[in-house]
């Protein structure tokens, strides 16, 4: 009796142990971009060694979806463990600089292997009508390493009533962590195209003056592309932790691995106990 005790006790600490540990992936393990769009369509290939090149990648522009005005939903696959997920929006049908983008959800601070599938933006109340051309960007970090990926998706806009949504469009998060920050705690960004009239209607004030960020860094001129591609996107990531809110003080980029993850697995380890 006892030691039935002890063996189904041993293999529950196995199962903490296994589970609180969670895998660092590299870039160099995947064949396509581990937080992949599939809805709408991503620009094709994936170049591993350009994965840290913004604004896309390295890639270039691809085919369009046709995307509403407002009502788009946005999807994603997650292969691996995967921290401070961003999504962006350009209303450029090519652009050439990260600071051309806004942010439009809020970051998902740890996400493992999964679906995940939110809002795409409100393009109507944002000021852009239909024919625009919209490039969407996901940014993210593989867990336990602050390097920025880069993945793009091309986008026309319709009218609303002439949008059909794919068939077989399922909408649904399947990822066993998922942890989303609160608005005030989410790196927002608004670029150097984003107007006062784009300014929301949720009362979120944050404002990241990414131009003058990226400016200072290039002002360098050591540094290779990519390295000033990090440099800005983290410099960004910390004043949009900074400035988010008093409380706040540990900023987005300090919550990758901290505390978040944890109760998120811990969470997870008690749905699965
Ligand atoms: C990929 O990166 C290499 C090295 O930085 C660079 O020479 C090459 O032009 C890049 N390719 C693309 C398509 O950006
Ligand atoms: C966005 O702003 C940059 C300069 O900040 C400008 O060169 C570019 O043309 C603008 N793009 C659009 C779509 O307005
Ligand atoms: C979107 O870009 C187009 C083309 O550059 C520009 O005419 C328009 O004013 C932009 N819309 C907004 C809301 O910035
Ligand atoms: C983090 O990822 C980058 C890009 O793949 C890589 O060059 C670097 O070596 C990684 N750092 C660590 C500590 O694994
Ligand atoms: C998925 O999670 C996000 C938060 O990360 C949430 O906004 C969205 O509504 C969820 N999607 C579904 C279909 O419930």
């Amino acid at each position: 009796m006892a030691s039935i005790a002890l063996i189904a006790l041993s293999c529950v600490a196995a199962a903490q142990a296994a589970v609180v540990a969670p895998r660092a992936a590299s870039i160099s393990e995947f064949s396509a971009s581990p937080v992949e769009f599939t809805y709408p369509t991503p620009r094709s290939g994936f170049l591993v060694n350009n994965a840290t090149t913004y604004p896309c990648g390295g890639l270039p522009v691809g085919d369009r979806t046709a995307y509403p005005l407002s009502g788009g939903k946005v999807s994603l696959d997650i292969d691996t463990l995967a921290a401070n997920v961003n999504l962006l929006y350009a209303n450029s049908s090519d652009p050439k600089t990260f600071h051309e983008f806004s942010t439009f959800a809020n970051t998902l601070l740890d996400v493992s292997e999964g679906g995940w599938c939110g809002e795409g933006p409100d393009f109507g109340e944002l000021g852009l009508s239909a024919g625009s051309d919209v490039t969407l960007l996901a940014i993210y970090q593989l867990y336990g390493n602050k390097t920025y990926f880069y993945h793009c998706a091309d986008i026309n806009l319709v009218e609303d009533n002439s949008y059909t949504a794919p068939n077989n469009f399922a909408c649904s998060n399947s990822s066993a962590v998922l942890e989303t920050a609160s608005g005030e705690d989410s790196m927002v960004l608004k670029g150097s195209n984003f107007s006062a009239a784009q300014e929301g209607v949720d009362g979120q004030t944050v404002s990241i003056d990414l131009a003058a960020a990226t400016a200072a860094v290039s002002s360098t001129a050591s540094g290779s592309a990519s390295a000033s591609a990090d440099a800005s996107a983290t410099s960004a990531a910390t004043s949009a932790g900074a400035s988010g809110s008093a409380n706040s003080g540990a900023g987005v980029s300090a919550k990758v691995g901290g505390t978040g993850l944890a109760a998120a697995l811990i969470g997870g380890l008690a749905l699965l106990l």
